[in-house]
């Protein structure tokens, strides 16, 4: 198997420092919140992994629909060289993209993306034994800070999956994909997972599953934050919520003190209280509307030339190019 050469720009002492600044700025606000990529070390890209496979969760089987009835046009109509995929994970339904630019010929190189080192490494290299040929150049580093670092030459396809998007508030969605803007050129192109408004009860049961895999996911930001600054949280002392908010149209993940307590934190020198009963937001899960998506990315310069969805209209896939 060749050696994989693993562009990191995000070592482990700047993830501390910014996780350290994060943490501190997130436990001081009222109401408390902890920003979602720090679910992801080897257990929680684990967990993830789980969430994909449970019944109730549709998003990724649903995309992974979409892009075996739509892989072949996005091949032909990129003609891409080089795949880049950001939040890339197990990048398991990456691999239909990868082979049909395989069988379209243009095929040349793989970078994937994703702030969790253990997670690119097994993908990377269950990657390169497929691809027999296809240099892999994965990536550490942080969607919302490094994508200046995307390699520059090739016709590019940058594909960010899974409606990770919906993990950005507005705000950091506008950044992010400016800065998405920024890093492509004319000839290149930009292929977006989102999930759809749908029925809220779906939603709901996608984000507190029977089986508890959710939950799971959800505590385990509090056994990062135990292991990585020396936090005292006691799990078992919160319960998982996921809960609609209509007027926002994203899901929020909570986690919910089961008693009054108090934490420290003790490589940030901090103590916070939780009162009984209080709520801590982990994640937002936003959801799209094919309007709304197409503003955004014409915000930033791009313009959306192709829409795909399911036959349901539960998730779509979108390819967008930069504006000339
Ligand atoms: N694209 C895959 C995985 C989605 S899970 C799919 O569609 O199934 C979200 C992935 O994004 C995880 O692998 C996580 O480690 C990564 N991630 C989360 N926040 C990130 C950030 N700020 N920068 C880079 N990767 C991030
Ligand atoms: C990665 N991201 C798109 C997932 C989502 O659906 O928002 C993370 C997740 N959170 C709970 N379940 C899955």
């Amino acid at each position: 198997m060749p050696t994989l050469d693993v562009s990191v720009h995000l070592d482990p002492t700047s993830l501390a420092a910014q996780m350290a600044d994060d943490v501190r700025d997130g436990l001081t606000r009222t109401p408390k919140v902890l920003p979602p990529k720090y679910f992801y070390d080897a257990r929680g890209s684990e967990l993830f992994d789980q969430i994909t496979r449970l019944p109730e969760y549709y998003p990724t089987r649903t995309e992974r629909e979409i892009l075996t009835a739509h892989v072949a046009d996005i091949a032909a109509a990129t003609g891409a060289t080089t795949l880049m995929e950001l939040g890339s994970g197990t990048s398991e339904k990456t691999r239909l993209l990868l082979r049909a630019l395989r069988d379209a010929g243009t095929l040349e190189r793989f970078v994937p993306f994703d702030v969790d080192p253990a997670v690119l490494a097994d993908a990377s290299a269950s990657v390169s034994a497929e691809f027999d040929g296809l240099t892999v150049e994965p990536v550490v580093g942080d969607f919302e800070k490094h994508l200046d670092q995307l390699p520059r030459e090739g016709r590019r396809l940058l594909a960010f999956l899974g409606s990770t998007i919906g993990n950005l508030d507005v705000e950091q969605r506008a950044t992010f994909l400016d800065g998405v803007r920024a890093s492509l050129g004319q000839g290149d192109a930009f292929l977006l997972g989102t999930d759809l408004v749908k029925d809220p009860a779906r939603l709901v049961a996608a984000y507190d599953d029977s089986a508890g895999v959710t939950a799971q996911f959800n505590a385990n930001v509090l056994h990062v934050l135990n292991r990585s600054l020396g936090a005292d949280f006691d799990p078992s002392a919160f319960a998982h919520r996921a809960v609609w908010d209509a007027d926002q149209e994203w899901i929020e993940m909570r986690l919910e003190s089961l008693r009054d307590q108090g934490v420290r934190v003790a490589d940030l020198d901090l103590e916070v209280t939780f009162a009984r009963g209080e709520q801590m937001r982990t994640e937002i899960s936003a959801k799209f509307r094919r309007e709304g998506i197409t503003r955004e990315l014409a915000s930033a310069g791009l313009e959306l030339v192709h829409w795909w969805t399911d036959p349901r209209g539960d998730f779509a896939l979108s390819l967008s190019v930069p504006m000339s």
